[in-house]
């Protein structure tokens, strides 16, 4: 059956985007669905995992000259309800055509928003369901609720070719409470998505809600602290950043965005205008995927292993912006043209913010013989979108530096995952009567293609090294940096080392600085960690890419998640690793480094109810990519040479 749309392909699409890499706007978006409804067989009972701008051939944005266009493409996953079979499409928009149509075998796309809500309602009406809550004496089903997670894979025969999610489920102590502090441990509906029926309750025997309501909303809050005076932000003559469509200009930075319901934020044709020239960094930027493996064995725990990407979809769960203050300034939001899942157009209005901060002392030197002080304030641009994975918030921040750094940070905070005490939580901590947070941990997969002042770029990894002592070291003081090329995929899977001040360098090997060394940019590791999951476990099979830090791979289009295209109940494999089997050479081409981080996290009492930010993620920062520091035309602040006396406005501050 085919249904024809309320969007049909309208002539008057305006087909004129500012870039081939705009973004799809909410009238390009229902024109794809809309072209593909009227092209195949696309009933009622499909979903829409996913519409975005198929991005056009990297060669063919990259030769684009000035007023060029290039044909216009959306790509779309599609999963059909009936069959449970998943296809993938591209839609000219251009010719209003469906010009691929690919049948995916044994895949499940992400979980879509729509389904947690109608897997929510179809547990609630189960019988058996209802009978296992009143064996609890849980007789109110609206104080409920139903957190439907993805499966995973573990093996079990009978899951397989099966949409399932195993939904987690807890009770408020009062309707409007906290739920997540009320775990109802031991009781988990396991539902299949395709039908929405409810195919099993596992009920690993009654445990008592954990007492504690743990509320946080400001309505329960009774005693806020009063001794907080207005902190206010102002910038009279507006932002120092120019935007036009997605393209965003600040400083001597350039670039564009994007935002797909995968990966939320990504960053296109990063480049540094450096005297006049605009200097490739990066051609595309963005989280792979991310996964959040947890260290219970119990059997109602040891499923538990968000795949916050590639399960789930971080943009098509980011939050819209205009409700909280989470950014504080002059700001500018990008509104997301993202789908619901039927297809329909649905805008996260807010989902990005864009704006400025101070960030401290950019440099300073005192000359204390001439009296004179020369400093300067250090300024960020900060893109970022936040998003909610049922108890966890995530904020995903891109920070650009006047002196050519860029750092990306994942802020993290929301309500930790618990269980109820059943017995010793040696896997947990206590963080409330009763209230066990589990251990996890939080790996995050970059992809980032760099395009140093061209494509073709290499990957050294440098150590720290102390000299033996000596002739040539009579004193024993001597160190030094050991750059090794590392020139194969195999040979480029390295992990970080604290203990030799390791860093990975990128750099064009055909262009160099002033004093003859090649431009680079280095990747600076942070907080970071390895996992904790046994080689064997299906948990590390799935996600492979976080046995290494370092991941080099020669560019290819198709290579853009790190645990594959489809995660979702898939048995592992995937992504980087199967890649890299084929040990491509890395060394002076166009290179794609893939950098994992992990944030290490058992849990502390502090935590809860909701857990403080917690920061991770790393620096890239310029090594030879400029003849000196391109930080020195920045203007003192004040007008006046000295210090601030009262009265002086400033006027770059
Ligand atoms: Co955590």
């Amino acid at each position: 059956m085919t249904t024809l749309s309320e969007h049909p392909p309208s002539s008057a699409l305006s087909l004129n985007p500012l870039h081939p890499l705009e973004p799809l706007t909410p009238e390009e978006v229902a024109a794809a669905v809309a072209i593909a409804r009227s092209q195949k067989a696309i009933g009622d009972q499909f979903r829409f995992p996913c519409v975005v701008l198929h991005e056009p051939p990297k060669a063919d944005v990259l030769s684009l000259q000035p007023g060029e266009t290039l044909p216009r493409e959306a790509f779309l996953i599609l999963l059909d309800n009936a069959t449970g079979q998943t296809y993938e499409a591209i839609v000219s928009l251009t010719t209003s055509k469906v010009t691929s149509w690919q049948h995916i075998p044994a895949v499940q796309p992400n979980i879509m928003a729509d389904e947690l809500s109608e897997c929510e309602a179809a547990v609630k009406a189960h019988p058996k369901f209802v009978a296992a809550l009143a064996k609890r004496g849980i007789a109110d089903l609206d104080l409920v609720v139903v957190d439907p997670w993805a499966i995973g894979n573990f093996g079990f025969a009978d899951e397989v070719g099966i949409r399932l999610s195993r939904a987690i489920c807890y009770l408020r102590a009062v309707k409007g409470g906290n739920f997540y502090s009320r775990p109802i441990d031991g009781l988990v509906p396991v539902v299949d998505l395709n039908t929405m029926t409810v195919i099993r309750i596992e009920d690993m025997g009654v445990v008592p809600v954990p007492p504690d309501p743990g509320e946080y909303a400001t309505r329960f809050v009774t005693q806020p602290r009063t001794d907080i005076k207005p902190l206010q932000i102002t910038q009279p003559e507006g932002p120092s950043f120019t935007v036009e469509g997605h393209h965003i200009r600040w400083q001597n930075w350039d670039f564009r965005i994007g935002f797909t319901p995968r990966e939320g934020l990504v960053l296109y044709t990063v480049g540094y205008e450096d005297q006049g020239t605009l200097r490739p960094i990066l051609y595309r930027a963005a989280l792979s995927e991310m996964v959040v493996p947890y260290g219970d064995p119990r059997p109602q725990h040891f499923r538990k292993n968000a795949f916050d990407l590639g399960e789930h979809g971080v943009g098509m769960l980011a939050n819209s912006l205009k409700l909280g203050c989470d950014c504080l300034g002059e700001i500018y939001y990008f509104d997301a043209a993202l789908t619901d899942s039927r297809g329909n157009v649905s805008i996260t209005e807010n989902a990005v913010c864009l704006h400025e901060e101070d960030y401290g002392i950019l440099w300073k030197h005192t000359d204390w013989r001439l009296d004179e002080v020369e400093v300067r304030r250090s300024r960020r641009l900060v893109i970022s979108f936040i998003a909610t994975v049922d108890n966890y918030e995530y904020g995903f921040f891109w920070y650009f530096y006047q002196d050519g750094t860029i750092q990306y940070e994942v802020k993290l905070t929301g309500i930790l995952l618990c269980g109820a005490l059943a017995d010793n939580p040696k896997y947990g901590t206590l963080v409330a009567p009763d209230l066990n947070a589990l251990n996890h941990q939080h790996f995050f997969s970059m992809r980032l293609d760099f395009d140093l002042d061209g494509t073709a770029n290499s990957v050294y990894e440098v150590n720290t090294e102390a000299e033996p002592m000596g002739p040539d070291n009579p004193y024993g003081n001597a160190f030094f940096a050991q750059s090794t090329l590392l020139p194969s995929e195999k040979a480029a899977q390295r992990l970080i080392d604290p203990f030799k001040a390791r860093y990975w360098k990128v750099v064009n090997p055909s262009v160099q600085n002033r004093l003859g060394q090649p431009v680079g940019y280095k990747i600076i590791p942070g907080d970071n960690a390895v996992p904790y999951a046994h080689p064997d476990s299906p948990i590390l099979k799935r996600a492979g890419f976080m046995t290494k830090h370092l991941w080099v791979t020669p560019y290819d289009a198709s290579e853009l998640y790190a645990a594959g295209a489809y995660p979702n109940q898939h048995p592992g494999g995937e992504g980087l690793p199967k890649w890299t089997e084929r040990d491509r050479p890395i060394d002076n081409t166009d290179v794609v480094v893939w950098y994992t981080f992990g944030h290490h996290h058992i849990p502390r009492p502090e935590d809860w109810p909701v857990m403080p930010t917690a920061y991770s993620g790393f620096v890239l920062k310029p090594v030879g990519f400029f003849n000196a520091s391109p930080a020195m035309d920045v203007p003192p602040s004040m007008k006046a040479q000295g210090c601030c006396h009262e009265g002086e406005s400033s006027n770059n501050q």
